[in-house]
């Protein structure tokens, strides 16, 4: 059994980015540059967009924080992101989510110049993802793929049980799993209102669980040998924390693991991932490598 080191895996590829920022600038080419636009104070974005701008500046990227209180209109909103796709210094950008009630989300990401839409959330970047196209593919999933790749997960042909469907995980990894040229995996996507869940996941070479709930992929749900990929990021309370929580995956971990050829921890598994592929997004961006 190997457990699948995401944050060593992470560090690996960030440092590949700088490397070819530092190619790229002394060519006589241009920073990668991303912004991120922040509305509120929701600790957990705060966290996220730190994170993204440390990031940054470990790939040798520039970054922008544009920064509006929750009061924020719609319209300013959307004023910010014509700014940011008007401005031909920045690459890419994103609007952390999750966003105050009162403004549409959609409304949101559909104003964001698919170009530039580095979280892939964009309908022409799904839309392209989902007909085999090149475009940007949302952090998360591409995050699994890269993991699986860099083990040397043989996945033609194989199983896939994936169980959540939402837009930015459950929905682009069943895509990319059963597109010949990333998973070409044989598909199946389970959610709330799945009946037999536990026999699905029996039968899973693959099985990639982002649902939120702790705990619930047991070991009499795992095949032998099959590679569990844990997608769960759940805060539960734990007075041991200074925080007063820790982040819990879906996969009950200490029983699963020894059934398996790969499984991916949480913490230090996917989740240090997905920050990293937003960065290859960026310098994907700053290269024109899916768009002129
Ligand atoms: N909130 C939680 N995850 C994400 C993400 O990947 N992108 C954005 N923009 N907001 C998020």
């Amino acid at each position: 059994m190997t457990i699948i080191d995401g944050k060593a895996t992470a560090a690996e590829i960030k440092k590949e980015i700088a490397r070819e920022v530092e190619r790229m600038v002394s060519a006589g080419g241009k920073q990668p540059h991303l912004a991120a636009v922040l509305i509120g104070h929701d600790g957990g974005s705060e966290t996220y967009v730190r994170n993204k701008i440390i990031a940054c500046e470990a790939c040798g990227f520039r970054s922008s924080l544009i920064r509006f209180e929750d009061i924020v209109t719609e319209e300013e909103l959307l004023a910010c992101i014509d700014r940011l796709n008007r401005n031909a210094d920045v690459d890419g950008f994103i609007v952390q989510l999750p966003l105050p009630a009162h403004i549409d989300k959609q409304r949101v990401i559909e104003a964001i110049d698919y170009r530039k839409d580095v979280d892939g959330f964009h309908p022409i970047n799904v839309g392209r993802l989902a007909i085999g196209l090149p475009g940007f593919i949302s952090a998360t999933p591409k995050g699994i793929l890269e993991l699986m790749r860099r083990y040397g997960i043989a996945t033609s042909g194989r199983k896939c049980v994936i169980l959540g469907r939402s837009n930015i995980v459950g929905k682009p990894m069943a895509q990319l799993m059963m597109q010949k040229e990333y998973g070409d995996t044989t598909v199946t996507v389970c959610h709330s209102h799945s009946t037999d869940i536990k026999e699905e996941c029996r039968r899973a070479d693959i099985l990639i669980s982002a649902i939120g709930k702790p705990d619930f992929v047991t070991a009499d749900m795992v095949k032998p040998g099959a590679v569990v990929i844990d997608v769960g990021t759940t805060r539960v309370p734990d007075a041991t924390k200074k925080s007063g929580y820790r982040i819990a995956g879906d996969v009950k971990f200490d029983e699963v693991a020894p059934l398996c050829s790969f499984i991916s921890p949480v913490p230090g598994g996917v989740g240090p991932m997905t920050i990293c592929t937003l960065m290859l997004n960026t310098l994907a961006a700053a290269k024109h490598e899916y768009y002129d």
